[in-house]
């Protein structure tokens, strides 16, 4: 092997952040000038608990063959604990997404473990959040409201993404989640979950 541990793992992580931030499609921003009371309203509205990472329920991964990264999803326990199939998800529900590099063989495709899961590489390369408590989406326009969830992105540390800080710059999140998720509050694997466990 020519290449040293090093390099080869910063080329892996420099592949998932441009696979992820081709994904989420932030662009332009607009639209919150129509908003009343846009002060209220944003990414800032959540904090990322500092210890969510082993608090928190990881519920599901999922790979990501085309990006060739695995997402793990966490929930406050509480949530967990309350949400109910077929009912909206509780009060202050957080969902974590924290992506992870998986690991590849020579020929460039992710490994697979026993049960023909990708592997990941440890380090965390993007936290995406959303988060959900009574009152926090009214001020936004109909187009985009998503209920009373907020959405948020934080740096692997868990630090704040300084680009994510005003609802402008994560409308693209509420977008895509109203277009795909409305009948599902707004939510994915967590309400699939929710809906089949035992
Ligand atoms: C183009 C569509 C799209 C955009 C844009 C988008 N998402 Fe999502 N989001 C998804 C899909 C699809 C999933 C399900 C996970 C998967 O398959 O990758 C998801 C899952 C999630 C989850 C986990 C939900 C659950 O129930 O498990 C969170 C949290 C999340 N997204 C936050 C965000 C944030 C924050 C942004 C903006 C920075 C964002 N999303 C932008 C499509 C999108």
């Amino acid at each position: 092997m020519a290449r040293t541990a090093t390099v080869g793992f910063t080329g892996a992580i420099v592949a998932c952040l441009l696979a992820f931030g081709g994904g989420l499609g932030l662009g332009a921003d607009r639209a919150l000038a129509q908003a009343p009371a846009a002060a209220v309203a944003g990414p800032l509205n959540i904090d990322l608990p500092a210890d969510w990472e082993t608090r928190f329920i990881r519920y599901a991964t999922v790979d990501k063959a085309a990006r060739k990264i695995i997402r793990f999803l966490y929930v406050n326990p509480e949530a967990f604990a309350a949400a109910r199939p077929g009912q909206p998800l509780p009060n202050d529900t957080l969902i974590v997404m924290a992506d992870r590099c998986a690991r590849l063989g020579p020929d460039g495709n992710p490994l697979l473990d026993q049960q023909g899961r990708f592997i990941a590489d440890p380090p965390l390369i993007a936290v995406a959040v959303q988060q959900k408590r009574r009152g926090w989406g009214e001020s936004y326009p109909a187009e985009w409201r998503n209920a009373d969830w907020e959405y948020a992105r934080f740096n692997p540390e868990g630090t704040r993404l300084a680009s994510a800080t005003t609802p402008e710059s994560v409308r693209a999140c509420f977008t895509c989640h109203i277009q795909t998720r409305p009948a599902q509050d707004f939510a994915f694997n967590f309400w699939d979950f929710v809906q089949t466990r035992r």
